[in-house]
């Protein structure tokens, strides 16, 4: 991927536009394209059958209508559960950032049922403008491994597994188990990665990552402690993606210090806050 030289700050809807729409469901991510994001993030597990669902907890409790743990349950099951009632209350707001008021109704129906990964491709390679998508694999021990061999496929078979130069890759993968990156690095050399980071380890402090990272995937909090991470980094070659950037003080740092890719929960906000100053 491209050293910290590259462009600017590009902004990355995480769990789609998720201050404004239920997180993981096909309405966030439709309005997060429709706000302009630059590119969407989203978590990954696998279904009791092997099929990947975009889930960020283990569990179904807190985002659906129903309750168990995703990987004890089949893609039928998961698939009957509303995924959008327990957003339709909460006020329209992320922290510290003044969201519009939409003109898009709220979630329609059939955009709040359970979103598998591969719908989420299909939404992305039927829009007009290309947007990026960073997969996070969440790693329950029974599927470690298996979840990252079968992104990898199913990625081979929307034939996004092997963009002839990283630069130019749709997807970037990302983990915070350095063991899951190096699968990924293995399984499809030409994917970018990213390390996420909610500590600095000690042999991370120096900005430096494994060889199989190509990106340093640092929370904001990070930030706040030891800004100067992000020019170390840079000065080892690599870019930086920081989340989850909800706040106007987060974004105004994030930008100052040259921070390339910028997860937030309100996109749109975070665009005209990075295009006002
Ligand atoms: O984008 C990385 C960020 O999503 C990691 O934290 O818990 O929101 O998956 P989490
Ligand atoms: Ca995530």
């Amino acid at each position: 991927m491209p050293a910290a030289a590259s462009g600017g700050t590009e902004v990355v809807a995480h769990r789609g536009a998720s201050a404004h729409r239920a997180e993981h469901t096909l309405a966030a991510y439709e309005l997060a394209i429709e706000q302009g994001a630059d590119g969407v993030e989203c978590d990954v597990r696998l279904s009791r059958d092997g099929h990947l669902v975009c889930v960020h907890d283990r569990r179904v409790d807190r985002t659906s209508s129903g309750r168990g743990v995703v990987s004890t349950l089949p893609l039928a099951q998961l698939a009957e559960l509303d995924y959008g009632h327990w957003h339709d209350e909460l006020p329209e707001s992320a922290d510290g950032l003044v969201l519009e008021p939409l003109a898009v109704p709220s979630s329609h129906p059939h955009s709040r049922g359970l979103l598998t990964l591969e719908t989420l491709l299909g939404l992305l390679s039927d829009i007009s403008r290309p947007v990026r998508l960073f997969v996070e694999t969440k790693h329950p021990t029974r599927y470690a491994g298996l979840v990252e061999a079968k992104l990898v496929a199913l990625l081979a078979r929307h034939g996004l597994a092997s963009p002839s130069r990283r630069e130019e890759s749709a997807v970037v993968m990302m983990s915070f188990s350095s063991r899951a990156v190096r699968r990924i690095r293995e399984y499809a050399p030409q994917i970018p990665t990213v390390l996420l980071l909610d500590r600095l380890w000690p042999a991370r402090r120096d900005g430096s990552l494994p060889p199989w990272a190509d990106i340093a995937g640092p929370g904001v909090h990070l930030l706040h402690r030891d800004p100067e991470y992000v020019s170390r980094a840079a000065e080892r070659g690599y870019d930086t993606y920081c989340w989850t950037v909800d706040d106007v003080a987060d974004v105004n740092l994030c930008r100052d210090l040259g921070v390339r890719y910028l997860a937030t929960n309100a996109p749109a906000a975070t665009r005209s806050l990075l295009t006002d100053r």
